[in-house]
């Protein structure tokens, strides 16, 4: 079988805890499409090439200790405005969410230009206040700080030329500012099931 569950959203509305919950309830893989523009930020910073680091990315490259740090994401939000890089990471996307026995990606432009033809589409979203106390939870450090770095971040990834966040126009929205994490996966979740081929 063949399914696409594409999961977009700003930084911190939850898309990475819901995506990998769904991706274990319905035995789906998951690619957590912000890791690739994280590690290719991560080579910048240390002095390559931003293409030739998206066309070079590999296994090791992803699984660096230090992706998840705020620096990391905003040197990832700084190479994704970059159409080169974008385009250097289309493919091995598009493989990932046509495999056998179906896929769950997140990130930002998933169900517009990756996977337009996803069969589940979800925007997941909360108000920048709940977004920033939730990352200054998991970061630490000034809650002040983490609201500017999540406002900036929203704002150069909503209007960037290409590829901009937004939600596809028929995504289902899930705003997690006054949801519970399971509350949220549940909803999810029935959106899923209206959309799987029956069995048998
Ligand atoms: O976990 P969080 O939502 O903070 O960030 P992320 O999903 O790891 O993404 C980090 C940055 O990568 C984002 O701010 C975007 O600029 C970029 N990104 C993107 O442009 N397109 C994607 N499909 C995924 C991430």
């Amino acid at each position: 079988m063949r399914f696409t569950v594409a999961i977009d959203g700003p930084a911190a509305a939850g898309k990475g805890t819901i995506s990998r919950a769904l991706a274990a309830r319905f035995g789906f893989a998951h690619l957590d499409t912000g890791l690739l523009y994280r590690a290719v930020g991560a080579l910048v910073a240390e002095g390559a090439d931003p293409v030739a680091a998206a066309r070079g990315l590999s296994a090791a490259d992803l699984a660096r200790a230090d992706l998840r740090s705020l620096a990391a994401g905003e040197a990832a939000s700084k190479v994704a405005v970059m159409p080169e890089v974008r385009a250097a990471l289309v493919d091995f996307q598009r493989r990932f969410a046509r495999g056998q026995g179906g896929a769950v990606l997140d990130g930002r432009d998933i169900g517009t230009v990756i996977c337009p033809e996803a069969e589940v589409k979800l925007f997941v979203t909360a108000s920048a206040s709940v977004r920033a106390h939730r990352r200054w939870l998991e970061v630490g450090g000034d809650e002040a700080e983490v609201l500017a770095q999540v406002i900036a971040r929203d704002r150069r990834d909503s209007e960037r030329a290409t590829a901009p966040m937004r939600p596809a126009g028929d995504a289902v929205v899930i705003d997690t500012s006054e949801m519970g994490i399971d509350e949220a996966v549940e909803h999810a979740a029935a959106v899923i099931r209206q959309k799987l081929p029956q069995a048998g």
